[in-house]
């Protein structure tokens, strides 16, 4: 039925309002009045998108007059990122994937949506499912990882909790799967760098969390900046059509990023913006964001024979499905009466859970964590009460006055603390404050020490080379361990931050990321024990930047690292003889290992895993395979455990990764109970797809190991048959 709509439509629109529909626009929130132009060409129907307009006398407005005015009254979709909340912030992306919940991810989009509707916001530039294996690049902080398989749990549960089960549903939003595809391999992480790729790798890693939004229905997807073998995505045929219509079968509407379409002329590929458009039409680019292009040059390419009207038809449809399926052409205008809830305290309840099921206890010596609410502590740091900082990349629209800080939690829960910052923010170099967090930190009896980044250290454009605690406060953290008081590390950053310099000096690590809007309130119940951290690294942790990119996933080489060939380099002799023989592929200096590895996180309690068994050594293609373990709550405190299953595929067509996250499980143990968890899997769960494009599992022996986390496990193996 919309589809008999949408051509009925088509038939009657102009060739102008056609490609009126393929422009997105936005306008400066500086605007004191909605200009003049603008109003002309929404009139016209030359608009069929607009992002960033936040006043909602604008947006009533506009829609207005799409819907009354313009020649055939195509409503208009009104856009913004809304990543991580809209005014109840939640973690970052990186920082919900370490929860490992789809339940919190989907929690989380179902309230941003529901809030930033309430704006007349009816279409979100996220989920981000970019894989990022570098944690130099900045906008690791709004992507899900380095796993396929977790991104791609996450990312299905993003797009139901932002679309819900029916996108006419006015709280819900259409999603964007972004940026497609590659992006997060940017060389060196350098944003917006240059993708070199196999397609084997492109297929394997990156592109899966793509294809299980589209499966689960999400109505837009945004092509990236980035260039793929030569090619920006953005202008890339093979992917837009081939692969995104042809073979996931997208069939809602592509939009560029912001300018990525006349970016093609800086990339080289497009001569000019003329070029640039028809290269973005031939490709398949739907809907175009920001540049003008599309509505500067169609026209003439359309008379040239250079881009055909079918083309520019395809396009509209798909931009016109997506509107018809957020039922905007019966119900165009925001729902005055819908306030959002902004802020409501089951927003507030959930942002706080998000938050403390993101955070990640890295190391807690002598289990010094939970301290007890009577132990006497300081609090210092540039994050202990940065409101701002704390709500990380991406977060337009959350306010810092509603933002809870560790000091206000504190203040809150009036025990015993001192609080001074040490550090202006974290950049800081200057030691003037270092004194008076000495003074407190002798008066107490643990100092809490809320280091990291601000949030404009990660995210868009802000790649570092170098991933340590900026400014001074391995420095302060280096007095502070002076005066002999145990101290907490509580890490707010958009990235894993190196640590190696301190962690003798502390006694405990807590990452928090961004915790957003609630991670005072967080953090306070973990340190304390009335909640207990249960994040687990969703990257690989890495020991210094040097060793980015880093991925637990990656292959085995023809000499793999081990520590039997592992030499330090403080260790090899002085003028030792220089041989390639049993050398294998390591670093000198940092060896072969992370800091810490993907899938790891202590709790308030410790977990054995015992007695793994299959359910047979070998199946065919069309049998389950049950991999049963039983894991015991060995601590005194209860706890939960994610169970994680990784599988090795020994011998490939082509080379396979040492280890594939392929399940996981959450499993709440109460102290000293045990419970036994099954895991299925099948042929299916073994495909990958080879040099010759083939997807297929391959017969052949596989490892499984079942622990939790990628470097540890209990293993066991079967094989696969025909
Ligand atoms: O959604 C974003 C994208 O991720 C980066 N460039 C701008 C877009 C719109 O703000």
């Amino acid at each position: 039925t919309h589809e008999a709509k949408i051509e009925a439509l088509l038939s009657k629109m102009s060739l102008e309002e056609k490609i009126g529909q393929t422009n997105l626009r936005g306008m400066h929130s500086t605007e004191s009045e909605l200009p003049e132009k603008l109003i002309a060409s929404v009139k016209k129907g030359e608009v069929g998108a607009f992002l960033n307009i936040m006043n909602l006398n604008y947006v009533d407005e506009l829609q207005r007059i799409a819907v009354e005015e313009s020649p055939n009254g195509i409503p208009l979709i009104f856009g913004r990122d809304v990543i991580h909340g809209f005014k109840t912030i939640f973690p970052i992306p990186l920082g919900l994937a370490a929860t490992w919940n789809t339940q919190i991810v989907e929690k989380s989009s179902e309230i941003a949506a529901f809030e930033a509707t309430s704006s007349g916001i009816r279409w979100t530039f996220a989920p981000m499912l970019d894989i990022a294996r570098d944690s130099r690049w900045g906008r690791i902080a709004e992507s899900p990882g380095e796993d396929p398989y977790l991104a791609t749990v996450l990312g299905a549960a993003y797009i139901k909790g932002f679309q819900g089960d029916d996108l006419s549903n006015p709280y819900r939003m259409a999603a964007s799967a972004k940026h497609y595809i590659a992006y997060g391999a940017a060389i060196g992480g350098r944003d917006y760098n240059t993708v070199n790729l196999s397609e084997p790798l492109l297929r394997n890693i990156y592109l899966p969390p793509f294809k299980a939004a589209i499966d689960a229905g999400a109505a837009t997807v945004m092509s990236s900046f980035n260039e793929i073998n030569g090619i920006p995505a953005t202008g890339h045929e093979f992917l837009l059509k081939d692969v995104l219509r042809g073979e996931l079968k997208f069939d809602g509407f592509v939009v560029s990023d912001w300018d990525s379409v006349t970016e093609m002329i800086a990339h080289g590929f497009a001569s000019d913006e003329k070029h640039a458009a028809e290269l973005a039409a031939k490709a398949g680019l739907d809907m175009e964001m920001n540049s003008e292009a599309y509505e500067n040059h169609l026209k003439e390419l359309i008379k040239e024979e250079k881009v055909t009207i079918e083309e520019l038809d395809e396009f509209v449809r798909n931009i016109l499905r997506i509107k018809f399926r957020l039922g905007l052409f019966e119900n165009p205008h925001r729902n005055k009466e819908h306030t959002g809830n902004l802020y409501a305290e089951s927003h507030l309840e959930e942002a706080k859970k998000a938050a403390i099921k993101s955070t990640v206890l890295l190391k807690n010596k002598n289990s010094i964590l939970p301290l007890s609410e009577k132990t006497n502590v300081a609090i210092i740091g540039p994050l202990a009460n940065a409101p701002h900082e704390q709500l990380g990349t991406w977060a337009f629209d959350g306010e810092k006055e509603h933002t809870n800080t560790p000091l206000d939690a504190y203040k809150k829960a009036n025990t015993n603390f001192t609080f001074a910052i040490g550090l202006g923010h974290s950049r800081d170099t200057s030691k003037k404050g270092f004194q008076e967090a000495i003074n407190n930190a002798e008066k107490s009896d643990v100092i809490l020490f809320f280091g990291g980044e601000e949030a404009i250290l990660s995210g868009e454009a802000h790649s570092r080379a170098n991933i340590n605690l900026p400014g001074a406060q391995e420095e302060l953290i280096n007095e502070l361990a002076k005066t002999g008081k145990p101290i907490v590390l509580v890490i707010m950053a958009g990235r894993p931050i190196t640590i190696t310099n301190i962690i003798d000096k502390v006694d405990a690590v807590l990452m928090a990321w961004h915790p957003g809007t609630m991670g005072g309130e967080a953090l306070y119940e973990i340190v304390h024990g009335i909640k207990s951290p249960e994040g687990r690294l969703p990257v690989s942790w890495p020991k210094t930047a040097g060793q980015l990119p880093y991925f637990y996933n990656h292959k085995n080489t023809g000499r793999p690292a081990d520590s039997i060939n592992f030499i330090p380099m403080d260790k090899i002799p002085i003028a030792a003889w220089q041989s390639s023989l049993g050398n294998d592929s390591h670093y000198l200096d940092v060896g072969f290992t992370p800091h810490f590895p993907f899938g790891y996180g202590l709790t308030y309690t410790t977990f054995k895993y015992t007695d793994i068994s299959i359910s047979k050594k070998i199946i065919n293609f069309n049998e389950d395979l049950e991999i049963k373990v039983s894991i015991t709550n060995t601590g005194k405190n209860d706890g939960k455990e994610i169970a994680q299953l990784y599988i090795q595929d020994v011998v490939g067509s082509i080379t396979r990764p040492v280890k594939e996250l392929k399940r996981f499980e959450h499993v709440f143990l109460k102290s000293g109970e045990t419970k036994e968890v099954t895991f299925k899997i099948s042929a299916k769960d073994l495909e990958f797809v080879n040099h010759k494009m083939i997807k297929a599992a391959e017969v052949g022996v596989f490892n499984i190991w079942v622990g939790p986390s990628a470097s540890e496990g209990l293993k066991t193996s079967f094989s696969l048959k025909k």
